[in-house]
């Protein structure tokens, strides 16, 4: 077995639901394991600075009760820092020094895929570390703790922001985080049952997006006795435009692993909607109609966005994300002790705990265009023509199957 006697705990990148899962999994595991678990602070910040650090905090019996699963963020305090970047050439052996300081012979470093990246690097540098998949934005190959959380959440900001989009007539717009990817805004779209979700897989076309809120919206607004309506659109920070360029506003700055911050999807979309409006004489003649028009201030309907931000990380964790991260926090210190390092843990299936090389883990997953067309059919707006269907069938069991033609 093992020669490891005490092991470190990172997490990483941006923070969200189950971190806190993970962190418990891994201390009790290892505790179960008759290892100490010990919290390395702020991430690879920390890591870095280990060897001028006094002391670390153990994650012995007593202070893991204090480790509240359902807390969203992270115990262990996050950092957004790319070790190979680090301006120091002795940056590797300085890490090695702070670990030998505290004997710490291996990791458990949970992260998404800026953290993994970091991680196969120290994995090259010949630090045993195990991989536990953490990201809301849902990019990875495999599920990652903090997604479900975020979905739940944007699920429920959607859901509330349709009151006060009723009652004042007003066409919603919620712009959330999610990087690159639509997955959260696609998942809390469907959970809110949004009109219009609007993700970086598909080019904005915004004359489909314009018809499909009219019909929408002028329906809505027809067919109430009280004369309200709304129209909900989400849309995810990554958005692109018809030509597949982001919606970035160049003020926002660029991150340590050279992201350039996402924002301004939501007033982009806006102003897209807004200038067909005010061209759009059937708005005029429907807001008349129907009691709304007043010349110089009512002419046409108000759009209003908002963006959550960090709140659809914050909080609390969903009960799907404690049992997945704990699983995998829990497993990773198993594969550590095993000595194997350089994986990803992504599954705990009975007996069975499923690991895959992290670098292939990391590679950045979409949002699979044939659940965006199968929901299409069910007349939710991607911002394109809705494209059809093609069911492909698979029977499990197919001598039980009946069917009645
Ligand atoms: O990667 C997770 C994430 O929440 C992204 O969706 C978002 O773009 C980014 O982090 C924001 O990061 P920060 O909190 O560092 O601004």
């Amino acid at each position: 077995m093992s020669k490891i006697k005490n092991i470190g705990i990172l997490t990483a990148g941006g923070d969200c639901g189950g971190l806190n899962a993970v962190v418990r999994g891994a201390a009790r595991m290892a505790d179960h394991m008759g290892v100490d678990a010990y919290i390395i602070h702020h991430g690879y910040a920390g890591l870095y600075n280990l060897v001028d650090t006094d002391h670390l905090v153990k994650l012995d019996e007593s202070r893991v009760d204090h480790v509240l699963s359902f807390f969203a963020g992270s115990e262990a305090g996050h950092s957004r820092v790319k070790i190979s970047k680090i301006q120091d050439p002795n940056k590797y052996l300085r890490i090695l020094e702070g670990l030998k300081k505290f004997d710490i012979g291996g990791l458990v470093i949970s992260g998404g895929d800026d953290t993994g990246s970091v991680m196969v690097d120290l994995a090259e540098h010949g630090f045993p570390c195990v991989h536990a998949p953490k990201t809301m934005d849902l990019d990875l190959q495999t599920y990652s703790v903090g997604g479900d959380s975020s979905a739940n959440k944007i699920a429920n900001f959607v859901q509330d922001i349709k009151t006060t989009g009723r009652t004042h007539n007003r066409i919603m717009i919620v712009e959330v985080f999610g990087r690159y990817t639509g997955h959260t805004a696609f998942r809390g779209g469907i959970g809110a049952d949004a009109d219009c979700i609007l993700i970086p897989e598909i080019p904005v076309d915004f004359d489909e997006v314009y018809e499909h809120m009219k019909r929408y919206y002028m329906r809505r607004i027809i067919e109430s006795d009280v004369k309200s309506g709304t129209y909900t659109i989400v849309v995810a920070e990554g958005m692109t435009d018809v030509s597949g360029k982001y919606i970035v506003d160049e003020d926002a700055g660029i991150d340590a692993f050279g992201h350039k911050k996402l924002f301004g999807a939501a007033k982009y979309v806006h102003k897209q909607l807004e200038d067909r409006m005010k061209e759009d004489a059937e708005i005029k003649k429907f807001l008349r109609e129907n009691g709304m028009y007043v010349p110089g201030q009512f002419e046409y309907p108000e759009i209003r966005e908002v963006v959550p931000g960090h709140l659809v990380r914050s909080g609390g964790t969903s009960a799907f994300d404690v049992s997945f991260g704990k699983q995998i926090g829990a497993a990773s210190v198993i594969l550590l002790l095993h000595g194997i390092t350089g994986v990803t843990v992504y599954e705990v299936s009975g007996a069975e705990i499923k690991y895959m090389p992290t670098r292939e883990a990391i590679k950045r997953k979409l949002v699979d265009l044939d659940m965006v067309s199968f929901y299409e059919q069910l007349d939710v707006c991607f911002g394109r023509k809705s494209v059809s269907f093609d069911p492909i069938f698979t029977e499990v069991f197919p001598e039980n199957i009946n069917r009645y033609y």
